[in-house]
């Protein structure tokens, strides 16, 4: 003590001595320091009013902060948190106005100005196939190659039912398309549906009965079987029926490559002969806008070789 008072008041002990002379000083806490500590209280207070922060039973304080978003259209405005921070930040960020500027261009542009710009048909691509995946690919099978033959047509190869110009390929997204052939079966007899097998296989240069390919030719372009007015007289199809070309070896309906001898092939095609077709693809009018769709085309155009 005697110590201490000699020191004068310089230095504040608590008063408590251990060990004889060991003296705990009671200077007061440096200034930066006690504000520093001030300052983290007021902080955690803000944060808890604003942001979601307490537990209660099974929900949590929301805090007062929100965030706004678009959803469907409508304005959505929810308490903070970061999910909804996200989408925000995607509809509003710069990436979404790029976006935006793109769909804008894209919009105003002819098919010639788009597919001859590398820029446009980058970003054609890359929305195609998100609006792809989201609106065809059930049926069409991701990327435009459906896993069966038969039910749905195969978008990547270079063949069209409906016609593979632009203005075709948005008239079948826009009204969707009814591919119809009428059976056979009812009113051909089976040699006659075999003979017309054989003919169509001819076309597209299948190893067949010559006698049988003979006859089946007089029933395609005859009266009878008919088949050339839908097929045309060169087997090549046409476009305004969405009748497939027979002479191409490309197989939309009969499932001919999934056969592995001639018989198999003869009777794949046999049967597309005798049940006929009824295929429906729905239009898209109303689901999707004009310019999803002239995107989509373009891009489907582009998977089509
Ligand atoms: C419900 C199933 C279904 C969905 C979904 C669907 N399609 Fe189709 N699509 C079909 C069928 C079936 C056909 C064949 C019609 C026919 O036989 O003529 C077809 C035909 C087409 C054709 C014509 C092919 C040709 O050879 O001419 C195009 C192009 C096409 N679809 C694009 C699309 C696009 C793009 C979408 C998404 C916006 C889509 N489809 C969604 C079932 C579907
Ligand atoms: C009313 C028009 C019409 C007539 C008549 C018609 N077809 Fe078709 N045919 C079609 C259409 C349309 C398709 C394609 C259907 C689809 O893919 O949606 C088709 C598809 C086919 C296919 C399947 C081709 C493939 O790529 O898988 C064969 C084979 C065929 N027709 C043979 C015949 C034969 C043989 C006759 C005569 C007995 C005939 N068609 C008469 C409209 C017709």
């Amino acid at each position: 003590m005697a110590e201490q008072h000699q020191q004068g008041k310089a230095v504040q002990t608590t008063g408590h001595a251990w060990d004889g002379d060991l003296q705990e000083f009671n200077n007061p806490l440096p200034r930066w320091w006690l504000w520093s500590f001030y300052a983290t209280a007021v902080f955690a207070l803000i944060y808890w009013i604003w942001y979601p922060a307490w537990p209660i039973a099974d929900s949590f304080t929301k805090g007062i902060g929100s965030v706004t978003f678009e959803r469907n259209g409508e304005e959505v405005t929810t308490h903070w948190n970061t999910r909804a921070e996200l989408i925000e930040e995607m509809q509003r960020g710069s990436e979404t106005l790029k976006q935006q500027a793109y769909l804008e261009k894209v919009a105003a542009a002819s098919y010639d100005e788009i597919v001859n710009d590398a820029d446009m048909m980058a970003f054609t691509r890359s929305l195609g196939k998100v609006l792809f995946a989201d609106n065809c690919a059930a049926c069409h099978g991701v990327g435009g190659m459906p896993a069966q033959i038969g039910q749905f047509p195969n978008l990547i190869d270079d063949a069209w039912l409906w016609g593979g110009e632009f203005e075709q390929i948005q008239q079948t997204i826009v009204g969707g398309r009814n591919g119809f052939m009428p059976a056979f079966g009812e009113v051909l007899d089976d040699r006659q549906v075999d003979q017309l097998a054989h003919y169509v296989l001819s076309l597209s240069g299948g190893n067949v009965d010559a006698d049988k390919a003979a006859a089946g030719r007089i029933l395609f372009q005859g009266q009878e079987g008919g088949c050339h007015y839908c097929h045309t007289a060169s087997g090549k199809g046409l476009e305004s029926q969405g009748a497939a070309n027979l002479t191409d070896a490309i197989w939309t309906v009969a499932d001919v490559p999934g056969a592995t001898d001639d018989r198999g092939r003869i009777d794949a095609v046999r049967k597309v002969i005798a049940n006929g077709v009824q295929r429906q693809m729905p239009g898209w009018s109303e689901r999707l806008d004009p310019t999803q769709i002239k995107l989509l085309s373009i891009y489907v155009q582009s998977l089509g070789g």
